[in-house]
């Protein structure tokens, strides 16, 4: 089953970086069976824009604001990246709440903000492993999921869940497939829950080539959220063509 592959280069590389690493992967992925996203920093949004133009490879974005204009110094608008053919944008990393101290509220207006311009908003759950330790993983993702999607209206709308275990992020550590795909069962029935409709979930944390497989074949898991591994082009085509 195709799934959907989100590259979140986070804050990791220079613009030329990025553009270089956007030729490469546009110029060797030319057919995919999988939906490919590649999320680069603002910096270099509009520049991607043009170079994935003639490729099947999707624009997301990292973030944007609560309203589509004004006096929000530093904000970009979820309008603007619309107009810029942004698809896709990550909302609620785990890495902007703690950062940047976002909070489901934040997140709620964002994906409210999101929505209204027919971006996809990409909301990112998950537990810290103190939070798992304690047998909590599960309440602090539904609590994040019933404040997230607090009235959000997905009736000609779209949106994806990625579940990102905190702890799994950039360590090394992913977590155990079919651990994942219990996640994912519980995640999907509470965001069928809230939203009354079935959203894709996807899985993040320490992904890459030689794991992938064994999360492909897990029937809830509808794709990934990979960062580290996204950075290199050979590695991240490799992940693409599983
Ligand atoms: P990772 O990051 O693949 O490097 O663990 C995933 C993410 O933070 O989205």
């Amino acid at each position: 089953m195709k799934k959907l592959i989100i590259a979140n280069w986070k804050m990791k590389l220079g613009f030329n970086e990025s553009l270089v690493l956007a030729k490469k992967i546009s110029n060797k992925l030319k057919s995919n069976k999988n939906n490919i996203v590649i999320c680069p920093d603002y910096l270099s949004l509009v520049s991607i824009a043009n170079i994935l133009k003639n490729s099947k490879i999707v624009l997301g974005a990292q973030d944007s604001a609560i309203v589509d204009s004004g006096a929000y110094t530093g904000e970009v608008s979820p309008l603007n990246l619309k107009s810029i053919g942004v698809k896709y944008v990550i909302l609620g990393h785990s890495e902007r709440r703690e950062h940047l101290h976002e909070n489901s509220a934040i997140i709620n207006d964002k994906i409210k903000a999101a929505l209204k311009n027919k971006l996809i908003p990409v909301l990112c759950v998950g537990e810290k492993l103190i939070e798992r330790e304690a047998g909590e993983a599960k309440l602090v993702i539904s609590d994040q999921l019933r404040r997230g999607l607090n009235k959000v209206d997905l009736k000609n709308n779209n949106l994806v869940i990625a579940y990102e275990p905190i702890w799994a992020i950039g360590s090394g550590k992913a977590i155990a497939p079919l651990e994942a795909e219990e996640m994912h069962q519980f995640i999907k029935s509470q965001a069928n829950k809230i939203l009354k409709k079935i959203v894709p979930v996807l899985y993040g944390g320490s992904v890459d080539s030689k794991n992938i497989s064994s999360f492909m074949s897990q029937k809830n898991i509808d794709g990934f959220l990979v960062g580290g591994a996204s950075l290199k082009s050979d590695e991240f085509i490799k992940i693409c063509l599983q």
